[in-house]
């Protein structure tokens, strides 16, 4: 083994996708996912891997500063890829304070640990924040978040990202920490927890439930296939010029009301629903509070740079979605028992 990579919220959406690809990409690393799987966590995302020689499972919270200080002590990992964070925006209104606890302290904590025990040869080391492109704020109706976008976040989700983003970078500046920092878009594809937009709507037409569209669906996100952010992840991690920040899109921007048509028009098709069926599923809904208008990457330093492009249209990355769920049945009916029931009904009761 050359390298110990760590890597933290890898069994989570994006986490696994990341898990994956190391773990089968390069056998001389060993990668170690810590998660403390919490409601988005699921060992099931990494069955694939689970028996692999490379791959060791820690289950522990980021926010335990004296348990992460053992691992590190325990490891002395190589390289950290730290995705672990908690991520829905609606969520984040509910209840801030986890936000903060995960997100800040989480996040500093895990930088204390490589300071310290990195602090003997920081050039041979690396430790990689994976970021999110609200922390810019909302754009009008123009323009694209560029590496130099002011920071301006409006949910406590975007403050709490925005916040662990200017400690990463205040650790390499003050501390010569060897960081590299990426902001990325809205991801979509397998394994994504049904809370999130389109995994919510395909399991709600599945079910033949209401499609919640908050406000009047104006909202525009920039959509990018998971897999293509993996492959941005290993990319920046190895080649990245340190102490900068990539910017990660999909060159994909839609409007809310029109995925979910999209979406409404594939799943007829897969469930051989007469044409304009599932549309009808569709239903306008309270707002969410402070709902950012619009974001859309500029990722051309990324592609200029490191060689980046993303490798899916929508339209197919949106179909190669929707086969994994239908074909997962499994899946997507444990992660919505129990404990999802309640937060659907309390998330949508009255909007
Ligand atoms: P997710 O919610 O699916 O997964 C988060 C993982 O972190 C889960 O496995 C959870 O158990 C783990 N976790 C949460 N709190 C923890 C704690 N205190 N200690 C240890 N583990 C903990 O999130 P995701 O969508 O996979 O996002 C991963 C990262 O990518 C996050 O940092 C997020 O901000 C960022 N990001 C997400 C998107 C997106 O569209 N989903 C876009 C850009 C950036
Ligand atoms: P989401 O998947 O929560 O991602 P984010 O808020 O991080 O962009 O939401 C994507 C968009 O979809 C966002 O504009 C909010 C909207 N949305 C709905 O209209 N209905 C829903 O039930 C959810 C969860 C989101």
């Amino acid at each position: 083994m050359n390298k110990k990579l760590l890597v933290t919220g890898g069994a989570g959406f994006i986490g696994s996708h990341v898990v994956r690809r190391l773990v089968n990409k390069y056998p001389d690393y060993h990668i170690f996912n810590l998660d403390k799987l919490t409601y988005a966590g699921n060992l099931a995302n990494l069955k694939d891997v689970e028996s692999k020689p490379n791959y060791t499972f820690v289950k522990g919270d980021i926010v335990d500063a004296d348990f992460i200080n053992a691992l590190f002590s325990e490891h002395r990992f190589d390289g950290v890829i730290h995705l672990a964070a908690e991520s829905h925006v609606d969520r984040s209104i509910t209840n801030p304070l986890e936000f903060v606890m995960t997100n800040v302290i989480g996040t500093v904590n895990l930088l204390n640990a490589a300071k310290k025990y990195w602090a003997e040869a920081y050039s041979e080391h690396r430790f990689y924040h994976v970021s999110t492109d609200e922390v810019y704020g909302s754009l009008g109706e123009i323009g694209l978040f560029t590496e130099e976008t002011k920071y301006d976040p409006h949910s406590p989700y975007s403050a709490s990202k925005a916040s662990s983003d200017h400690f990463v970078r205040a650790y390499h500046d003050t501390f010569g920490l060897p960081v590299v920092i990426s902001n990325c878009s809205n991801n979509y594809g397998p394994f994504h927890f049904p809370e999130k937009l389109l995994p919510l709507a395909i399991h709600n037409i599945k079910n033949n439930k209401p499609v919640p569209v908050y406000g009047k669906g104006e909202n525009i996100r920039d959509w990018l296939f998971v897999e293509d952010h993996a492959v941005a992840i290993d990319l920046i991690f190895h080649t990245g010029k340190l102490g900068t920040t990539y910017n990660i899109g999909g060159n994909n921007e839609w409007k809310n009301i029109d995925i979910i048509r999209l979406l409404c028009q594939l799943m007829d098709k897969k469930l051989n629903r007469p044409a304009g069926n599932s549309e009808k599923l569709i239903t306008f809904v309270k707002d969410r509070a402070g709902h950012d208008l619009r974001y859309a990457i500029d990722s051309s330093k990324l592609q200029n740079e490191l060689g980046w492009k993303p490798s899916l249209r929508l339209e197919e990355g949106l179909e190669r979605t929707v086969d994994w769920y239908l074909s997962n049945d499994q899946w997507l009916s444990n992660v919505t028992s129990g404990a999802y029931q309640q937060y659907y009904e309390t998330q949508y009761d009255g909007r």
